[in-house]
């Protein structure tokens, strides 16, 4: 037995030697010195030999076992070593290698428009009070004095939905009554802001969706001077502390009198140009007193109470700021164009 013990010592000690991943290095445990393994079952059956020899033998066996112990412990730390080497050099990595970019998106044009509408706005006291984009029929034409079979109705074409009455705004202006419904009898100040939808043939000038910012104070002595003035101080801090505008007598039901409010041209300062058509002026609101019966539908009365309302469209001042010639940009989703904001 003490001849099989060392024969198998030499076979262990040469075979580690050649058990050059850890696998091999478990198998080499398992075969030798694991708990199933050959030097252990031999170590277990000393009780076989006779008496005299078994100290000897036992003795022998444990160095035996304790120095392959020795070895498998270094030849696993070198293992260890070699494969971790190997492992950071296969997964090294280029440190030169240019990072991946990471596409940061930016603010779509007409809501840097928006944003600046609102700032404007707000430092004149008139915060953003937002109304629903599916309207009725009433709210959206009714209550602003546009009655069914009124020609007026021909200024919006409508996307009707298939419940009857129930329809897409085609403009920002129901919000007025829906803002007065919050706040009478007590005064207001606000803008309100989103989306419109008009069943248009679409062209480079008009599109089914586009924004509006409806803006509407209600009060007492609220004049059309005032009017006059809130919107040329508008227009001064939109455009440029110099900016010259004018009113034009218009038409709106919901409004009376009513005016179109034109910025002198932005692009050729006037002199005339492809873009203001040579006139030398270019139209960026509508505006007029609250029609008295817009502010009952309201719940004002008009014997006590004024006010003024305009609606400009962002996209179109957009357009104009930047010499954008077709409005189809915006919802297009290209971003050759986005890109360039
Ligand atoms: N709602 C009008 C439109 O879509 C714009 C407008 C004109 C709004 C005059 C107003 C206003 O509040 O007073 O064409």
């Amino acid at each position: 037995m003490l001849q099989q013990l060392e024969s198998l010592y030499k076979e262990a000690c040469s075979a580690i030697e050649t058990a050059s991943d850890s696998d091999a290095l478990q198998a080499w445990e398992s075969k030798f010195i694991g708990r199933k393994g050959e030097i252990t079952s031999l170590l277990r059956s000393v009780g076989q030999l006779p008496k005299e020899e078994r100290a000897n033998f036992g003795k022998r066996a444990n160095e035996i076992k304790d120095e392959l112990t020795a070895l498998y412990t270094e030849r696993e730390e070198l293992v260890r070593q070699r494969e971790l080497a190997h492992s950071l050099e296969e997964g090294e990595i280029d440190v030169t290698l240019p990072g991946r970019p990471i596409p940061v998106g930016g603010i779509h044009p007409a809501n840097q428009t928006l944003r600046e509408i609102y700032d404007i706005w707000a430092d004149m006291g008139f915060q953003v009070f937002r109304t629903r984009e599916v309207e009725d029929d009433e709210t959206n034409f009714e209550m602003l004095n546009i009655p069914e079979h009124h020609p007026a109705r021909d200024m919006w074409d409508t996307f009707h939905t298939t419940t009857p009455g129930v329809i897409l705004r085609t403009h920002t202006s129901p919000g007025q009554i829906h803002a007065m419904r919050h706040f009478a009898p007590g005064p207001i100040r606000v803008i309100l802001p989103g989306m419109c939808y008009r069943y248009e043939q679409i062209s480079s000038r008009k599109e089914i969706q586009f924004n509006q910012v409806e803006g509407l104070a209600v009060g007492t002595n609220i004049r059309l001077s005032d009017l006059k003035g809130t919107i040329a101080a508008f227009a001064r801090r939109m455009l440029g502390e110099n900016q010259k505008v004018r009113f034009r007598g218009s038409y709106f039901p919901f409004t009376e009198p009513s005016m179109e409010v034109d910025v002198e041209c932005i692009l050729c300062g006037g002199k005339g140009c492809s873009v203001c058509k040579y006139t030398g002026w270019l139209e960026i609101a509508g505006c007029g007193m609250v029609h008295p019966t817009v502010l009952r539908n309201g719940g004002y009365d008009p014997a006590i109470h004024s006010g003024f309302a305009f609606g400009m469209g962002p996209e179109r001042i957009t357009m104009l700021k930047h010499d954008i010639k077709d409005i189809r940009y915006f919802w297009g989703n290209d971003l050759r164009f986005l890109e360039q904001f």
